[in-house]
């Protein structure tokens, strides 16, 4: 079973013609590349931009829990890395960790006891890919034994373990503490981001993050081993949708906002798959953050359809929304942005415009404010040039790129699977002393989104994220499992 997936399973270069876009002119497109190139110079010049030392070394590493999650970093990414030699696995399910050892040619020690692993003073860092619920205890005993830490999303699942990791950290700077937030590591993400920055839709006031799916998660197990196998379904071992889905996406809003949400409000319920699980089947939440910024979320476990979808996969999309527009994006099935101006806004101005002209501003539209249609929209290109730092060549070749991508006729791509990406750049990190992108306080702040939209479900009131700080010296109680079709 995959919970997310599968980001870049699409040929790098399919295209997209016949996707009902439709074309621009020579005026709008101009427009359109010449705002990609004005962040393309932030791009080159930017605060994103890291310069990390190329890794000259090979790093031997670990990685403790290869189930469906775990053996797709190693078969997929980790397993074409010059950088990093996988030395050692463990599982305490012995076929999952037999499938893993089979990626390497069985050449890496098994394990069924993680403790063991880490007493090879050889392994430098370790990856951890178990349930939630185990995060930290694996992750404490990785950090004591003086591994780097790799661990997937959500980071931890209890505010005791916020305040855990965090002074488990502080006790050790220096080692790595990076989490599986892969949106980080895109190129097209860290393009809209720089995008957004540059001022290109404006000031962002709202964004609207789903994720939808027809799908209910259940593994296929006998009494013995429902809860190792259906472990996403249970309160006492997972955080549902917000821990396996919204995790992600409310990353990706704090990050373009630049801040963490400082307050959430929701409904979660229980309505469909009532198949003796505790999790909620659908949610729906409203996070604020301190400029009155909101975070509309929603994700629903009964239908995925997603309106004006453009390319096929899961109903999964973040828009951001600004004063001047609209930007789109989503990771699943493959990395796909779109750039959207706002047509009422330019309507506006155009009014303003012509009212100080004296000019009558009915006369002179084209189309009326009541029948603006929605702005065609700019495909968003990972990776885009800065046409006025490059030669010409390079410059003709990224106008051509862009005429074709406006035209439907190619899809951009990213050359590098951002999976691959969060990865590498954690082995670079490692040899190089490098900070991850993704690092322990983007993976804390991440994980108490998660506990306190929960939270704010389960107890039906608006939670101040303020409140994680009293909570888990005090045994907050975080995890009371909902009545079946109680709504709440
Ligand atoms: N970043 C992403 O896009 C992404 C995608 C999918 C899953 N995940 C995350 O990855 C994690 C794992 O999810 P999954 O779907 O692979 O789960 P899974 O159940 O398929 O795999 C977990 C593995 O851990 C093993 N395990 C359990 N207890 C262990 C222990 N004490 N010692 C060693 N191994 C142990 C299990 O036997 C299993 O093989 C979750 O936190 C999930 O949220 C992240």
């Amino acid at each position: 079973m995959q919970t997310e997936s599968h980001t870049h399973d699409s040929p790098p270069h399919e295209t997209q013609s016949g996707v009902g876009r439709t074309e621009i002119d020579r005026r709008e497109f101009a427009k359109g590349a010449t705002g990609l190139g004005v962040a393309a110079a932030t791009l080159a010049h930017g605060p994103f931009v890291r310069t990390s030392k190329a890794a000259d070394r090979v790093v031997r590493y670990a990685m403790i829990g290869p189930g469906s999650r775990g053996r797709r970093l190693l078969e997929r990414h980790l397993v074409h890395m010059q950088h990093g030699e996988c030395v050692a696995l463990c599982d305490i399910y012995e076929k999952n960790l037999r499938r893993a050892l089979e990626v390497f040619d069985n050449a890496p020690k098994g394990y069924t006891d993680y403790n063991d692993l880490l007493q090879d003073n050889s392994i430098e860092a370790v990856l951890i890919t178990v349930p939630l619920y185990l995060h930290f205890p694996v992750m404490k005993a990785a950090l004591e034994a003086g591994k780097h830490v790799f661990c997937e999303k959500s980071l931890v699942f209890t505010p005791e373990e916020v305040h855990a990791l965090r002074a488990l950290h502080e006790e050790r700077p220096d080692q790595i503490i990076q989490v599986g937030l892969q949106r980080r590591y895109s190129k097209l993400y860290q393009r809209a981001k720089q995008l957004i920055d540059s001022g290109a839709i404006g000031n962002v006031t709202h964004i609207q993050a789903q994720w939808h799916r027809n799908t209910n998660w259940r593994r296929k197990a006998s009494q013995e081993f429902e809860d190792q196998f259906n472990w996403r379904l249970y309160r006492k071992y997972s955080g549902g949708l917000c821990a396996e889905l919204m995790s992600h996406q409310v990353d990706v809003a704090d990050w373009i906002l630049d801040q963490h949400p400082r307050s959430v409000m929701g409904v979660g319920g229980l309505d469909y798959w009532r198949d003796g699980r505790d999790i909620y089947d659908n949610i729906n939440l409203v996070f604020e953050y301190a400029g009155g910024q909101k975070l509309q979320y929603s994700s629903i476990m009964t239908n995925r359809h997603i309106a004006g979808r453009r390319v096929p996969g899961d109903g999964c999309r973040e828009t951001i929304l600004g004063t001047d527009g609209a930007i789109e994006l989503t990771l699943i099935p493959y990395g796909d942005g779109m750039l959207y101006r706002d047509v009422m806004k330019v309507k506006m101005e155009d009014q303003a415009q012509q009212e100080n002209d004296g000019e009558n501003w009915v006369a002179g539209a084209t189309v009326g404010m009541d029948t603006a249609e929605q702005g065609d929209g700019f495909p968003i290109d990972p990776e885009a040039v800065d046409p006025n730092a490059v030669g010409f060549v390079e410059k003709e070749l990224f106008f051509a790129r862009t005429w074709a991508y406006n035209k439907g006729i190619l899809r951009p791509t990213e050359d590098v699977d951002p999976e691959y990406a969060e990865l590498s750049s954690f082995l670079t990190d490692v040899a190089t002393g490098g900070r991850p992108r993704a690092d322990i306080e983007v993976g804390l702040q991440d994980s108490v989104a998660v506990m306190l939209a929960n939270l704010a479900m389960d107890q039906q009131r608006k939670v101040d994220f303020i409140e994680i700080e009293q909570m888990g010296g005090g045994g907050v109680q975080m995890s009371s499992a909902p009545e079946a079709g109680s709504g709440a």
